[in-house]
């Protein structure tokens, strides 16, 4: 046992006392001293509302060490002080080591019980006692309470004392070491790196909006970050395990110190701490704690296409004959919410979508192309056999439903019963299947079963509007009502749940039409789970688009013979990514947007979500030549790759323009060669808890240079992409080079070789890829490209060598078995090059998975030309030396190990 008492008097501390705002519902715009009045835990000072320093809580008798940690209870300071009421007076504080890595620490209401997120961390069950934690904590100093964290021989985070732990209001703030913090979400952040000048408050709550220029939360909830804490690259990370409304504000203090002020609206606090080495290690532990990600299928790594307003199957054929006469790669087409019949989910359109589902087969049988169809999550309330998905669902009850009985709205609908009852898609009010029951999961999959046996039996699956969204809550009518319709929406009653006393920013933000939480989804005071042990919707509702995603993934486990299938979900939460991969949801075709997705693309591979991107070309509004042009080409390294827009904008599939067709090929020809690479490090990803994605601070966190850096991302460790994403400067780049060599995949040239970090520009004219490297140290396992991952799987291997030393690794399957990675239905082989000779060594011999499985050339760059080559030890012909690149043919079996010597 570790913990210590008192802090270590050699530890460096942080700053202990600081001014914090109220948290006045209006905002801290709204401070007067009248409104701070109101609250007896605040006090006017100059002009701000201020939290009083001596509220919070303090030890009730002395920590204990107890076999899993330490324990402590903690009373009110002043009982009489409080914000909104309703405080809990006794706190028990539970500290749990759970390895060496791992820390939790949580603080519940000592004399009741209160929601806690019904979502299991993967952490020892009995924690094991470990006997070198990298870190230390201590929750008392001289006597009194005070949590304080340390890593790596300094404290990294103090808690500081205005803590208020209410019925409906939770807040703290930390102290934190360093200054370079990343994560939280899902927001629309300019940079990735967070802003502590700017210190904004960002709202966390799941929510069907378009990422656009205001502070606003998006569509899931990840309440992680970590903090890079020092020159070394030092890190902790912490999950603030909690699935109600929020709001976090990541700021400076007075004397330029770093906290963090975390708010939530229920549930307890309960703190997860990872610390590492390094950022990535800090991931590491991260996404073995919330679960690895899955693997998607090795067609999901290529180009999708996708828009919502197909007008029928034919106009879905015509856009696929002219990505194929444009010889542009296209592994998946999608279709959106058109293929529904009056936008039912598990229905298709008689009228121009019949023969889709003889289309889908046609696609996956002749020319391997896949199909990936949308659900909705909302059900259209028409009963009685005029939709049988409904009736069934009523069946089993698997709707959400209001808190009581008294709460049901007389004018719902006919048969709704007591369910919520909201409005989206389709032609009629809509329910919504309550996820966190097991009969909704039995209903659900009841239904992909069915819609699988009339749809063509699609292996991939997209599912939106899971905030759950609903159109016009607390309005008059929504959007889309029908004008030929008495006005009516959703109204949510006034209740504790519906209107807490502090709703987070979101309520104030402009573009909460209804200034309510319920704006744009269901109300909070409705019920979920089953009858014994139901949980509010206002505690849970972050957790909607999870669940879903967990039923949706159940169903393809079950339908799918044996295949991983696809899954790509608008809502997520911690742990989302074992089932699904995620877009990054309604962006508009502006160059601002495609920047920010980079910034996007880097949380989501924080938050154990590595299969991402964003709508490539852009969602909203019509897209550009040129921007399309760019963004094909930075989409074409998200790992998920797709072009979609919305109803009524021009056609943006980058067939459109020469110029951009021109581009797809390129770029991503050059994503097609690399596969192997890619589905190598969704393997790591899945296997070992690494980022496919990452950025330049996490992966060279030595060099403070970095941490700012979010135009510039890496696939692993090897390869780096730097996208043009300004349209001030359309056709130059700024390209900042780590420390290293690096190589230019365009043209195999060595672009830098230096001690110290460097930024060049480039010119690329419009008709040139973006530049992309390799990283002096990487093997790159690749394959010829084709315009299917169906056909390049079907070629030869290749090897790409870059430096002196270096090394990399293949792992293979058939590409899609679902058990593959679990019951060793897979090839793997490791590579590495030392002193001149290169080495395969076979982990997994079972080429029986490959095509062809030929070791074919193998290409190493910064070699100089040597004088003769020896294969597996004999001397061997089939090599040149052309512009300072050795290319050596030597046709090797893959099932045993090999050498080649450079001599
Ligand atoms: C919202 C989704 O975010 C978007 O991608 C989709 O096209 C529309 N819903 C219509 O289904």
């Amino acid at each position: 046992m570790k913990f210590s008492w008192v802090l270590l008097v050699c530890t460096a501390a942080l700053a202990g006392a600081a001014d914090l705002d109220c948290p006045l519902p209006g905002g801290p715009d709204t401070a007067s001293e009248e409104t701070c009045a109101l609250y007896s835990a605040c006090l006017w000072s100059g002009d701000r509302c201020l939290l009083a320093e001596d509220i919070g809580y303090q030890l009730d008798g002395p920590p204990l060490v107890i076999h899993t940690g330490y324990e402590a209870y903690l009373e009110r300071r002043r009982p009489e002080a409080t914000v909104f009421g309703g405080d809990v007076d006794r706190l028990h504080v539970l500290a749990v080591e759970y390895d060496d890595h791992r820390l939790g620490v949580s603080f519940r209401d000592a004399n009741a019980d209160r929601y806690e997120v019904p979502v299991p961390l993967d952490v020892p069950p009995l924690p094991t006692d470990p006997n070198y934690p990298v870190y230390d904590m201590s929750l008392s100093t001289d006597g009194e309470f005070e949590l304080s964290v340390q890593h790596s021989g300094a404290e990294v985070l103090r808690m500081l004392p205005q803590f208020v732990y209410s019925d409906q209001f939770i807040e703290a703030t930390f102290v934190l070491a360093g200054s370079d913090v990343y994560g939280f979400g899902e927001n629309n952040h300019d940079s990735f790196r967070h802003d502590l000048d700017v210190g904004e408050t960002w709202p966390v709550f799941a929510l069907d909006r378009p990422p656009g220029d205001g502070v606003e939360n998006l569509y899931g909830t990840h309440p992680f970050f970590t903090a890079i804490e020092d020159d070394f690259g030092h890190s902790f990370g912490v999950l603030f395990l909690n699935s109600n409304a929020m709001e976090y504000r990541l700021f400076r203090l007075e004397d330029g110190s770093t906290a963090l002020t975390f708010r939530t609206t229920g549930g307890i606090l309960d703190m997860c701490f990872f610390f590492g080495d390094s950022p990535l290690e800090v991931l590491r532990q991260y996404y073995l704690t919330i679960g690895r990600p899955v693997m998607p299928p090795y067609w999901g790594l290529g180009f999708q296409l996708c828009r919502y307003g197909y007008t029928s199957t034919d106009d879905i054929r015509a856009v696929r004959e002219r990505m194929k006469a444009a010889q542009i790669p296209q592994d998946i087409q999608y279709s959106d919410i058109d293929y529904m019949n009056v936008r039912r989910d598990f229905t298709i359109d008689p009228r121009n979508f019949s023969d889709l589902p003889a289309y889908v087969q046609e696609l996956r049988e002749q020319e391997e192309v896949r199909f990936v169809y949308i659900y909705d999550p909302a059900i259209a309330a028409e009963f009685d056999g005029g939709y049988p998905s409904a009736d069934r669902g009523v069946q089993s009850d698997v709707f959400i439903k209001w808190m009581n009985a008294s709460l049901v709205p007389d004018d719902q609908c006919e048969g709704c019963r007591d369910y919520v009852v909201g409005y989206v898609w389709p032609e009629s009010k809509t329910l919504f299947p309550d996820f966190l029951k097991v009969e909704t999961v039995n209903w659900w999959v009841d239904e992909m079963r069915r819609f699988r046996e009339i749809s063509g039996g699609a292996d991939g699956f997209w599912i939106d509007m899971n905030e759950p969204s609903s159109f016009g809550t607390n309005l008059e009518k929504p959007f889309n009502w029908p004008d030929d319709l008495p006005p009516w929406s959703l109204k949510c009653p006034d209740t504790k749940w519906d209107s807490p006393p502090y709703p987070t920013r979101w309520v104030r933000d402009p573009s909460n039409e209804s200034k309510r939480l319920s704006d744009h989804t269901i109300c909070m005071s409705t019920v979920q789970g089953n009858d014994t042990h139901p949980f509010l919707h206002y505690d849970v509702h972050n957790l909607f688009g999870y669940a879903e995603a967990s039923a949706t993934r159940l169903a393809m486990d079950m339908l799918l013979e044996g295949r991983r299938g696809l899954l790509v979900g608008r809502s997520t939460f911690p742990g989302s990514g074992m089932w699904t991969g995620h877009w990054l949801g309604d962006n508009t075709a502006r160059w601002k947007d495609m920047k920010r997705s980079v910034v996007g693309m880097l949380e989501f591979n924080m938050f154990g979500i590595p299969y991402v991107g964003a709508d490539i070309c852009g969602f909203n509004g019509a897209s550009t030549e040129e921007l399309c042009l760019r963004w094909t080409q930075l989409g074409a390294f998200y790992p998920f790759s797709r072009n979609h827009n919305t109803i009524g904008t021009p056609a943006q599939d980058p067939a459109v323009w020469p110029s951009v067709a021109a581009a797809a090929r390129d770029a991503l020809g050059l994503r097609y060669r690399l596969l192997p690479y890619l589905y190598t490090l969704f393997w790591r990803a899945r296997a070992f808890g690494e980022p496919v994605v990452r950025s330049l601070a996490f992966q060279f966190p030595t060099d403070p240079a970095l941490r700012g850096v979010d135009t510039q991302f890496l696939w692993g460790d090897g390869v780096m992409v730097a996208p043009i994403l300004d349209e001030t400067s359309m056709t130059s780049v700024n390209v900042t080079l780590p420390a290293g060599k690096w190589w230019d995949l365009r043209d195999g040239k060595l672009a830098y070789s230096g001690d110290i970090t460097t930024t060049f520009q480039y010119h690329v004219g419009m008709d040139e890829m973006i530049p992309v490297y390799a990283r002096a140290g990487t093997i790159l396992p690749w394959q010829r490209n084709e315009t299917t991952t169906a056909a390049a799987r079907r070629n030869p291997f290749n090897l790409s060598v870059f430096g002196d030393t270096a090394a990399g690794e293949l792992y293979w399957d058939d590409g899609e078995s679902r058990l593959a990675p679990y019951l060793g239905d897979f090839y793997r082989s490791q590579f590495w090059l030392e002193s001149g000779e290169l080495h395969m060594d076979v982990l997994q011999p079972r080429t029986d998975l490959m095509h062809q499985p030929v070791l074919e050339t193998v290409l190493f760059y910064g070699q100089h030309q040597p004088t003769a080559v020896l294969v597996d030890g004999e001397a061997f012909e089939d090599w040149s030396f052309v512009e300072d690149v050795l290319t050596v043919r030597p046709n090797l079996d893959m099932a045993t190990n090999h050498t080649v010597t450079l001599q």
